[in-house]
């Protein structure tokens, strides 16, 4: 599974080097690093609600460094494939 974070211009304000270092700790917490590829994306199309992070077909919207635990293990965590 990839997981790519937005570093447009809107989110790249809104903190996504934040949210890729917290997610960053997250992969590493759950072991699943070897699963699931983090990459940085150009703009997503949701700027007004950034921080945007694509999880396969799917735009999560809201990012944040303190959201980002809780967004991961509902919106994410769930469809992780091993
Ligand atoms: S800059 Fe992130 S969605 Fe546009």
């Amino acid at each position: 599974m990839e997981l790519e974070v937005c570093v447009g211009s809107s989110c790249h304000l809104k903190g996504s080097q934040d949210v890729i270092a917290e997610l960053q700790k997250i992969l590493k917490k759950y072991e699943l690093e070897d699963v699931v590829t983090l990459k940085a994306s150009f703009c997503l199309g949701r700027c007004a609600q950034g921080v945007t992070v694509r999880s396969d077909d799917k735009l999560i919207t809201g990012f944040t460094p303190e959201n980002a635990e809780d967004k991961f293990l509902t919106e994410i965590y769930p469809f992780v494939t091993f």
